[in-house]
């Protein structure tokens, strides 16, 4: 976690990316996003504040994986970081490719 802690302290943009699993983000991914309370709190009142994406690869549609875009919605709201987009489901390169396009 150390060096997860560094690699986001550092980065302007930060991606989260996973496939979805029964309906949200893998375990992987979550346990990350876990430990980053215990930093977070310190970045806040530092002004660590991030800007971030959300890429998410899925069996169905979009719209049947809600729990997913709630989760990330929630965490950004709490710790007051900006997301910059998602782009949630299959076949999605295009959009992907756009929205990477507008990290600068
Ligand atoms: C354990 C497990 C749970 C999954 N749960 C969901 C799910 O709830 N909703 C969904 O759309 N896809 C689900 N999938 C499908 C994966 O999201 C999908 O296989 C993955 O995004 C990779 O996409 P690809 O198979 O097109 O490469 C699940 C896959 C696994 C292995």
């Amino acid at each position: 976690m150390d060096q997860i802690y560094e690699t986001c302290k550092e980065a302007d943009v930060i991606v989260f990316a996973s496939p979805v699993y029964w309906f949200s983000v893998t375990g992987t991914l979550k346990i990350a996003v876990d430990r980053l309370y215990a930093p977070q709190c310190n970045w806040g009142v530092a002004g660590f504040k991030k800007e971030t994406v959300f890429l998410m690869t899925s069996g169905s549609p979009a719209e049947y994986n809600p729990l997913a875009v709630e989760w990330y919605r929630y965490f950004e709201r709490m710790l007051g970081w900006k997301s910059l987009g998602m782009v949630l489901g299959t076949g999605k390169a295009e959009e992907a490719w756009k929205l990477g396009a507008i990290i600068r």
